[in-house]
């Protein structure tokens, strides 16, 4: 795993570039592509770039670590690949040449209920590896009785939390999937999914729309979930503070903030935005009322190790990365995967070294200029 790919493909520009030119334009403009005018998607990545480090120098290193703690296990890097569907569409291997390579690279894994293999071959190849990290499913609402089966068959395969995406009751408008069109091949549908893509909608666009707002999961549904699912849940897909702190009063085992990548609804509030509002109002409560420290998650344009070091600054606990993680794959399969997640461990890592950070714990605010 530690062999380059490729020389010329030095960091994720190299690897989008490249991917790129591996796929259709129908791919592409699923794989990389957002809604609207893409303003969230952009502002993302661009957020992070805009945060600036201020380094301590001179500190007596004795070692280093980039542990973390997630539901109170230990792991290696505060980092989970973010689900991401039909991945079949960008390598024939698709989600098992991604679980082997976050698992050999200590990565955390979390795989979309849309994927084209199965959660259980997903697992039992995540589980090949010895030093892994998280293995989460996600799920959306359907209704509880099928959620529930989905989260039992997820946890027979030692998948350890279950991320219920809330973003995503309708799709947003993503204009280069209309212009090019979603041309899914046979080999990438959901292989969990089948029966269902061909479900009959109506052509009434309001009415069609209204349907699945009306199918979709309400506070109430996801309190009765908490307290009945054999795995803990954790809400991918939180902007709102007020949001942010309903999902803790109802005990969800953790949150992802998230604009989706700028998917869904095209202008939202970069990660970065969004973190800095929730963050400190849930690390502050925790402070003041002496409470369990909750899990806290952010994705949404994470492509370097420093993004990494500024998202933990900023009170989260761990972040997700999601289309880098496509872009190797669609390079050069698991090892492309394992290829970008080492550039950005080494990033991380360099990072820490640099700002006198020899732990997670101690990348605090103080590394950051200005902006806290
Ligand atoms: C996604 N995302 C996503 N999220 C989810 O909850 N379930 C899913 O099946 C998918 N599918 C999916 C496919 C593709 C191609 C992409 C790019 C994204 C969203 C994903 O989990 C994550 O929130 C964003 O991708 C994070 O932003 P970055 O890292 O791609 O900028
Ligand atoms: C997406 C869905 C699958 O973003 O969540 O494409």
């Amino acid at each position: 795993m530690n062999s380059i790919v490729h020389p010329i493909l030095a960091n994720w520009h190299d690897f989008a570039r490249h991917a790129q030119d591996r796929m259709s334009e129908s791919a592409w403009a699923y794989f990389d592509g957002a809604s609207g005018d893409q303003i969230s998607k952009k502002n993302n990545i661009a957020a992070w770039q805009d945060l600036f480090l201020v380094p301590r120098v001179l500190k007596k290193f004795k070692s280093i670590s980039t542990q973390c703690n997630l539901l109170d296990q230990t792991f290696d890097w505060p980092i989970v690949v973010a689900p991401m569907a039909h991945q079949k569409w960008a390598h024939p291997e698709g989600e098992s040449a991604m679980a082997l390579a976050s698992s050999a690279l200590s990565v955390g894994l979390t795989l979309s209920i849309q994927s084209s293999t199965s959660m259980q071959k997903v697992a039992t190849i995540y589980d090949t590896q010895k030093s892994k990290g998280p293995l989460w499913l996600q799920l959306y609402w359907t209704d509880l009785a099928e959620v529930l089966n989905w989260i039992q068959q997820a946890k027979d395969s030692s998948y350890q939390a279950i991320v219920l995406t809330v973003d995503s009751a309708i799709q947003g408008v993503r204009d280069d999937q209309i212009k090019h069109g979603f041309l899914l091949p046979e080999a990438a549908q959901s292989v969990h999914f089948k029966h269902k893509e061909k479900n009959l909608v109506s052509t009434n666009f309001k009415e069609n729309l209204l349907r699945q707002l009306k199918q979709s999961a309400t506070w109430s549904d996801i309190e009765t979930l908490v307290k009945m699912s054999p795995l803990p849940i954790i809400l991918k897909g939180i902007s709102h503070l007020e949001d942010a702190k309903i999902a803790l009063e109802i005990k969800v085992a953790g949150i992802v903030i998230s604009n989706h990548g700028g998917r869904n609804l095209d202008t939202v509030a970069s990660s970065v935005d969004l973190l800095q509002v929730i963050a400190p109002f849930i690390r502050n409560h925790e402070k003041q009322y002496d409470k369990k420290r909750s899990l806290l998650l952010v994705d949404g344009g994470i492509r370097r190790g420093t993004d990494i070091v500024k998202a933990l600054a900023l009170g989260a606990d761990a972040v997700m990365i999601g289309r880098p993680c496509i872009y190797g794959l669609a390079c050069a399969g698991s090892k492309g995967v394992a290829q970008i997640l080492k550039n950005i461990q080494t990033e991380f890592l360099t990072a820490m070294g640099l700002l006198g950070c020899s732990s997670i714990a101690e990348i605090s605010p103080e590394v950051l200029k200005g902006k806290w």
